[in-house]
């Protein structure tokens, strides 16, 4: 395939953010990193050529692609987010020469478990530092119920992780204990692979890509309501007809200039073509309630998905509580909404937050850190994180992001609009998600360098 080969360990770039002028202008961020690793997966598993638009291009997705690249397919990009994989088809996968390393990609490692278990191939799945320290075993248990075999892994159930594929796939019934798109994903991704129905019952709804998209490719995929939650059931075995797919902006990216138009005075920005899924959409829900001024100008969908352009001023802002039932949509957004809580009047409780110390870094603590290091006054009470917003943030404190992207864009906006500036140790990792971040900032007007 012609994307570059593996990176060695990035090298730490410190970054600061400085007050400046107001944020002012028209944007559209990077794809969705989600949707982005579904169609590179969803073309791995079709037979013939899936184009894709709008792909995202962050390491996170480019070790997807050597990773389908290494199972068969052949990946080409054409031009910028513009590639065509030639995927060979559910239970075609070839086994993979080298270990697939999914550098700091918790989904792309997941969800290639999940497709890697549907066949029988032995594939070593391996990450960088982060990855290694993050749990496997909510994938690893329900996929060695259908047939998979964990040859080795390391203490803990983290990676590395040597897996056996099934030569005939299992379809179960699962009742995922954790609220994650990923394991749903997963499970469902290796169904396709089993002759009969697997069934995914979950009691919180988390993100749907991987079936709405199931479905835009011609699976036979049926949810309906059950309780709170949902049940998912795949009809294995599908063909999969190719599709052309185009990637709406990543409302988990738009988050952070979203966040940095409200906070900064006089601001008023335009962000196109967003991913308007309401399930990834808690965020505004919670923004609006604390009195922010967001208007939708055009919703409207582009193939599976709804998308929708936005209007954001700066608004003043209040403390609310945030309900542990909006968490699984709005997952990735609680660093910046723990800033946009510093800059609002009153306490914001933020409940139900067990998930965040298992991502990219544990999020309860490095936010809380963050936050204490930059004059803001917080506390974790059990799984709840509450902040107590002043109007207004000192700034002033270097923050150590833990090798978490979204650790250091949360942290660069707060200082776009603190008294003092706020430097990150190391904003290396922002290219993992949002590469062009500081630059697409400074489009706005923003003050973000060394
Ligand atoms: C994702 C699911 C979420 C989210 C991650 C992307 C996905 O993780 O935090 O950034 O694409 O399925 P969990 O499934 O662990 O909640």
């Amino acid at each position: 395939m012609s994307v570059a080969p593996a990176q060695t360990a990035p090298t730490f770039q410190p970054a600061v953010a400085r007050r400046g002028g107001t944020l002012k202008g028209r944007i559209r961020v990077p794809g969705d990193k989600s949707i982005s690793h579904r169609a590179l997966l969803l073309g791995l598993l079709t037979v013939g050529k899936t184009n894709i638009e709008g792909l995202l291009e962050g390491d996170d997705i480019l070790a997807t692609a050597r990773a389908c690249a290494m199972l068969g397919a052949s990946v080409e990009r054409n031009d910028a987010g513009a590639w065509q994989i030639s995927g060979v088809g559910i239970g075609s996968l070839l086994p993979p020469a080298g270990a697939l390393d999914f550098g700091n990609a918790g989904t792309g490692v997941r969800l290639m478990m999940g497709v890697a278990a549907g066949h029988p191939i032995e594939a070593v799945f391996d990450g960088d530092a982060s990855l290694r320290k993050r749990p496997m075993r909510r994938v690893l248990e329900p996929l060695a119920r259908m047939g998979a075999e964990v040859l080795a892994e390391t203490e803990g159930g983290r990676l590395p992780v040597r897996l056996r594929g099934a030569r005939e796939p299992i379809p179960i019934v699962f009742e995922s204990p954790v609220a994650s798109a990923q394991v749903k994903s997963a499970v469902l991704l290796c169904g396709l692979a089993a002759s009969g129905e697997t069934t995914v019952i979950e009691r919180d709804v988390t993100r749907d890509h991987t079936e709405r998209m199931l479905a835009h490719f011609g699976a036979t995929i049926v949810t309906s309501e059950e309780g709170a939650g949902r049940r998912i059931r795949l009809k294995g075995r599908p063909e999969l007809r190719r599709q052309r797919l185009r990637v709406p902006a990543d409302p988990s990216s738009a988050a952070f200039p979203l966040v940095a138009a409200l906070i900064d005075p006089g601001s008023e920005i335009i962000i196109e073509g967003m991913l308007a899924n309401p399930l990834r959409t808690g965020l505004l829900v919670t923004l609006k309630e604390m009195g922010a001024e967001i208007d939708e100008i055009d919703r409207r969908d582009e193939g599976p998905e709804p998308v929708v352009d936005l209007r954001v001023r700066a608004s003043r802002l209040r403390g609310v509580e945030v309900p542990a039932s909006r968490a699984p949509s709005m997952i990735d957004e609680y660093p910046v909404l723990a800033v946009a809580a510093a800059f609002a009047e009153g306490t914001t409780a933020m409940r139900g937050l067990a998930e965040l110390r298992v991502k990219e870094s544990d999020r309860l603590a490095t936010v809380a850190a963050g936050l204490a290091a930059n004059g803001v006054a917080c506390e974790i009470v059990g799984d709840d994180l509450i902040v107590h917003g002043k109007g207004r943030v000192r700034g002033g404190g270097t923050v150590a992001t833990h090798m978490d992207h979204r650790i250091a864009m949360a942290f660069l906006v707060m200082g776009l609009a603190s008294a003092k500036p706020v430097a990150v140790d190391d904003a290396s990792f922002v290219a993992t998600s949002f590469p062009g971040f500081a630059e697409l900032m400074g489009k706005l007007g923003a003050d973000i360098g060394r």
